[in-house]
């Protein structure tokens, strides 16, 4: 019979399952490998079924439930939701139905921001479903209720990261350095001025991504926000926060442990996703697994089902 404290050391060496709509969690996932280079990580990418902005809550909480019973049958030791709208449609019930810790991106975020700013005055942008949930109003204002909250939804901005890594002929280039000029088009452009310059006219001090794409189009609302606005992306919170709940469990991998990390899409082309995630995570994510959406219907339990 093993003790507590061995379960524990077993646990300790499984994944930490991270998943998203598609490939915007990798933003997320990236922060966790820089944070924590000895975990190993299983990210599935529900590219299939993105975008989920534009999708009721109930629908996306069904997503969510659905992928964290897959990532659970996989035996992650922790599980990210890196995608702002399935944590805003679906955190609660994935927490209440595992038994492993679930995090989700908006939290992180929201406590990033009220730490940042100075005037009090934070603009949040993310898909429909996430700024419609008035999920990082509640989180922000429930930490600092002094705080101004300006959200916007910038639905285009998913297309624009999509079409963009599609567009992106030089493989080697890192596209999430702030020097990546990969986004800075015309036509990029336009759609972010005219998204951005209402909020900036709210003399906002803090921009908030809440959206995991959105991170890949740092260079691009920068230059549009301007170098008095700070721009926060939920990606590093989150990953701080999964180090930390880590530590408290005592289950960090060990340190001379090898870290695996391995991928699972819905995605047809599962060819497409591994060169946009390589691009996204700089590194190679070889051979992602494809995963039906039926299998991933098929494998809810009862409770899960009835949720
Ligand atoms: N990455 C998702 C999020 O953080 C958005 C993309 C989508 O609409 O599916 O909300």
């Amino acid at each position: 019979m093993e003790t507590a404290f061995e379960r524990n050391q077993l646990r300790a060496q499984r994944p930490i399952g991270v998943f998203d709509s598609g490939v915007g969690g990798l933003t997320v996932s990236r922060q966790i490998a820089a944070r924590l280079p000895h975990e190993s990580i299983y990210y599935f990418g529900d590219t299939l079924r993105c975008p989920y902005g534009p999708r009721s809550l109930a629908e996306v909480k069904a997503f969510a439930r659905q992928i964290s019973s897959w990532l659970v049958k996989q035996e992650v030791k922790l599980l990210v939701i890196a995608c702002n709208s399935a944590t805003a449609a679906g955190l609660e019930t994935v927490q209440r139905l595992f038994d492993v810790p679930v995090l989700g991106v908006i939290e992180p975020g929201a406590r990033a921001a009220v730490q940042a700013t100075v005037s009090r005055r934070v603009g949040v942008i993310g898909t429909i479903a996430t700024i419609e949930s008035g999920a990082y109003t509640k989180a922000i204002r429930d930490l600092d209720a002094g705080i101004t909250v300006f959200s916007s939804a910038t639905p285009r901005f998913v297309e624009m990261v999509e079409q963009g890594l599609r567009l992106d002929r030089n493989p080697l280039e890192d596209i999430m350095a702030q020097t990546s000029s990969l986004y800075i088009r015309p036509a990029f452009q336009e759609i972010a001025r005219d998204y951005l310059n209402p909020l900036k006219r709210c003399n906002i001090d803090t921009l908030v991504l809440g959206c995991t794409h959105y991170p890949l189009l740092t260079p691009l609302i920068s230059s549009i926000m301007g170098p008095d606005i700070q721009i926060i992306s939920s990606a590093e919170e989150t990953a701080l926060e999964v180090a930390s709940t880590l530590a408290r469990k005592g289950q960090l991998a060990a340190p001379d442990a090898q870290p695996v990390l391995r991928f699972a899409t819905t995605a047809e082309d599962t060819e497409e996703f591994a060169r946009l995630g390589s691009a996204i995570l700089a590194r190679p994510v070889g051979d992602p697994l494809h995963v039906s959406i039926a299998e991933l219907e098929q494998g809810l339990g009862k409770k899960e089902r009835a949720c």
